[in-house]
Formats: structure tokens, sequence, C-alpha cells
């Protein structure tokens, strides 16, 4: 880092002192006070990295930002901004740069960005310098836990990292299976409060008195069976982040409760004679189109707009196709690993196979579609021929109908079930316990279901 070129732009002369000192033992540190000398400083010379301030005289530091993007092996660009004009930020982000700072800072957590950006910056180097990129884009990310190479998805995560240390409620909209939990979490750990604590609450699973207490928690006595007094979620989640997953899925009488917590930030346990206060941020997620909800009646409006601050929509797995390839590789890799086999390469054909579907369920259903394909597959290379049985229970073609279409469809679960352990007892020529293994369950499940299902004959 000690060779790392920086500038600085800041009108204010006190805090390009403050980043100056910290920068000086690390870096090569060039000032600039306002954003023509930043622009012309780029012009003249190399940078690595730009320190920058939004609302600058002469030229804003987006100005500055479009310049650095602009020049060919430009440098990355943190821009700094005050909390009350975080618009700035997230339009920098999307704009390109590499990061931001809110105002005021701590050194530590200048030097830390600065830091990611140069890393992030030498690496992107390395890869552009290994060639076209297509052979390192074929090495599956070994344990990235959030997988984004789609424009679609990485302007979607530039954004959400944008937000991430805001306090501001987010409302994550997206088909079933998109990866909306996966972003909430990933909010949460962008956030001031990753220390704290995450808690999940799905609104779907519970019936309403039981989600109450879930939430709320309750005092002892309170309900005939509580016989000690348990905090709810809200609680639980205090210092940290709370996800109320299917938020459009919960009963009128707790939407009221909620639009309070988000208004007062105090709950209400159940039984309790005193208000207790929560710290919490709140991300919700929802499936639904929330705005019929709203115009039906099923969703509070003004419950709504509390929540929907910040609105993130992730788009379905088919709107942003070069994430099927990194994710169908990351996938095999962890489920060959977790099953203790060797990892498959995954041929040509396959790839395009998982590019040419539609994904209804998107990545949840790309990801057991390629567990299942990963099971079957007994060479080296997963081939057309190991996908033809995960394909049975699996994904729709591209251009296809979602719904109806040639096939009957199962309409009841146990048909679908029935349906599956026929075709998966017929692919493996009546093996149950290969069968088993493909469907994920116990042999005494299959065994079960085919004496449930009189299925004796059928295979
Ligand atoms: N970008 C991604 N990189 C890696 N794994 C992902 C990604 N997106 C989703 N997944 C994985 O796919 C599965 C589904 O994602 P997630 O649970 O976040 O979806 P969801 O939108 O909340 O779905 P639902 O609406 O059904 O609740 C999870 O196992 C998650 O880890
Ligand atoms: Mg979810």
């Amino acid at each position: 880092m000690a060779d790392l070129k920086v500038l600085i732009a800041d009108d204010e002369p006190g805090m390009r002192l403050a980043l100056r000192e910290v920068l000086r033992s690390r870096c090569q540190v060039t000032e600039a006070s306002d954003g023509r000398e930043a622009i012309a400083l780029l012009e003249a010379q190399a940078f690595d990295l730009v320190v920058t301030d939004v609302r600058m005289p002469e030229a804003t530091g987006l100005e500055v930002l479009a310049k650095a993007t602009a020049l060919p092996q430009g440098p990355a660009v943190i821009v700094m901004t005050a909390f009350a004009t975080i618009d700035d930020a997230v339009s920098a982000m999307r704009s390109g740069a590499a990061d931001y700072l809110i105002k005021p800072f701590s050194a530590d957590v200048a030097i830390e960005a600065i830091e990611r950006a140069a890393r992030r910056r030498t690496e992107s180097r390395r890869a552009e310098a290994a060639g076209s990129g297509a052979a390192s884009k074929r090495t599956p990310p070994q344990t990235h836990p959030l997988i984004a190479e789609d424009p679609a998805m990485r302007s979607t995560i530039e954004f959400v990292e944008a937000i991430a240390d805001s306090e501001a409620t987010v409302l994550i909209t997206g088909e079933s299976g998109a990866g909306k939990e996966i972003i909430a979490r990933h909010i949460h750990r962008r956030s001031r409060r990753s220390a704290g604590p995450f808690v999940a609450v799905n609104c779907a699973a519970l019936p309403e008195t039981l989600l109450e207490s879930e939430l709320f928690g309750f005092e002892k006595g309170a309900f005939t069976g509580a016989v000690q007094s348990r905090p709810g979620k809200f609680e639980l989640a205090s210092g940290g982040t709370i996800l109320l997953d299917e938020i459009s899925e919960m009963p009128m009488s707790l939407q009221a409760k909620l639009l309070r917590v988000l208004q007062e930030r105090t709950i209400d346990p159940i039984g309790a004679r005193q208000p207790v206060q929560v710290d919490i941020r709140v991300l919700a997620t929802s499936n639904r189109d929330m705005m019929a909800a709203v115009e039906s009646g099923q969703f509070r409006q003004d419950l709504f707009y509390r929540l929907n601050v910040i609105g993130v929509e992730i788009p379905p797995l088919r709107e942003r196709p070069r994430d099927i390839e990194p994710l169908a590789l990351y996938f095999a890799r962890k489920h060959a690993v977790r099953n203790g086999r060797p990892v498959p390469r995954l041929s040509e054909e396959v790839l395009a196979h998982l590019a040419g579907q539609r994904w209804p369920g998107n990545v949840r259903e790309l990801e057991n579609f390629v567990e299942r394909a990963v099971l079957l597959t007994r060479g080296e290379v997963m081939t057309p021929d190991d996908l033809r049985l995960s394909a049975r229970c699996g994904a729709t073609p591209m251009g296809a109908s979602t719904r109806g279409g040639q096939e009957t469809v199962p309409v009841t679960l146990a048909e679908m079930e029935r349906k599956m352990i026929v075709t998966t007892l017929r692919d493996t020529g009546g093996n149950r316990t290969r069968a088993a293994e493909i469907l994920g369950v116990s042999v005494r499940t299959i065994r079960n279901k085919i004496h449930e299902y009189g299925l004796k004959e059928a295979v």
C-alpha cells in the first residue's frame, strides 16, 4: 500500500488535513481543493485511488468520478458525503464508485475502505492481465456466498451496498427463490449493525396468535401456558437487524402493531405493562406485488410506505443470464464437496442447457437442479445425460409457458410427490437406495411412499 498514489479532493481544508494525516505514512498523497483542480490532476498524473467529496465548488465529486472512470486504467474512486445527502452516495455507486464514506467517519473506517478499494483494484487488474476472462470465469468461486456477475445483479448489489449502512427500512421484492434473503443478509453484513444479531421471521409460516407472540414476546401469565416470560424476535434483534420475511402475509391486526414499532421503535410484549424500547433496523421481503395488496385492501398503505423507504427489486434469474453459469459452477462445487464427491466439470452442452431454461423457481431451483445432477454424475464431466433425471423434476424451457402446456401438471402436492417418485424409480431401474439419494429422503420413506401410493406395479 505504501506506493499507492492517492488523490484527495475536498474543499474543506480540515478534511484534507485529517485524511492526509491518516494516509501519509501509508500512501503518496496529493491534494485538490476543488473539483476542477482534481480533474486537472487526474489528466496530468496517474493515480491508484481518488477520495473525493461530492459537493465541491467548480466541479462536483460526481464529475471527478466520471473523469476517473473514463480514463483507461483509471483510479478507483471513493466518495465522501454527509448522511443527509446519502442520495449522492447512491448515485456515485451507480456511476462506478468503489465505495463511499459517510461524514464524519473515523480514521479506521477510511483506512479500511481505502485498503479494500486498493485490493479490489489490484485483483481486477490481475484478472484483466490474465486474459480474455473466459478462463478465469470458469474457475468456480471458492467460498463466495453471494454470486453476481450479470450487470443487472451487480447494479442491484451496488445499490444495496450503498444504502446498507443507513438505518433506513428496506423492502426487498422479487420472485420466489431469487435471492431476497441472501440480499437481506448482505445488507446486514455491510451495515454498522453487522456485529449485532440478524434475526429472520417468516410472517407466512405461523398463524396470527403465534406470530404475535413470536414477534413481540410475552410476560409470564399473559395467557394459559405462558409459564415464563419470553422475549420476542424484535427484542432479540436489538442492536442488529430483523428481517420480516413474506411481509405481505402479515395479518391486519399485526400490521397495525408493526406500524407502531416502525414509528416509535417500541414494542408491547403480550401482557406487559410497560412498552419496551428496541434498537432495530427493519428489512422486509415480499414475492407479491405489494401495491396490488395495498389496492385490494390486504395491506395497510401507511405501513407499506413505512417499509418501502428504500425499495430493492431482485431481478429474476432469467433476466440475469450471465449469473447462471457462475452460480451453477458454485453449486456444483458446493454439493460435490458436501457429498464427498469429486467436483465435476460442466460440459459446454450442460452450460448451454442451463442457460436456456426459464427457471421459474430462480436460484433455488437452479441449486436444486445442480445438486441432483451432481449426485447423478458418475464421470469427471457432467453431461446432458446426467441432467436427464434432474430435468424431470426441474425447469421449464425458455419460452415455454410456466403454467399449462402440453404435459398434465400435477395439481396436488401428493400427486406431484407420487409423480416424482414414480419417475425417479423408473429412471433408477427401481433402485430404491439410489432413488432415495436423488430425492433426498431416506430409503424407509421411499418404501412407505411406495406402499402409500400403491406403486408396486407402477415401477
Ligand atoms: N446470488 C446468489 N449467490 C449464491 N447463492 C444464492 C444467490 N441467490 C440466491 N442464492 C441461494 O438460493 C437460495 C434461495 O435464495 P433466497 O432464500 O435468498 O431466496 P428468496 O428470494 O428469499 O426466496 P423465497 O421467496 O422463496 O423466500 C438460497 O439457498 C440462497 O443461498
Ligand atoms: Mg426468502
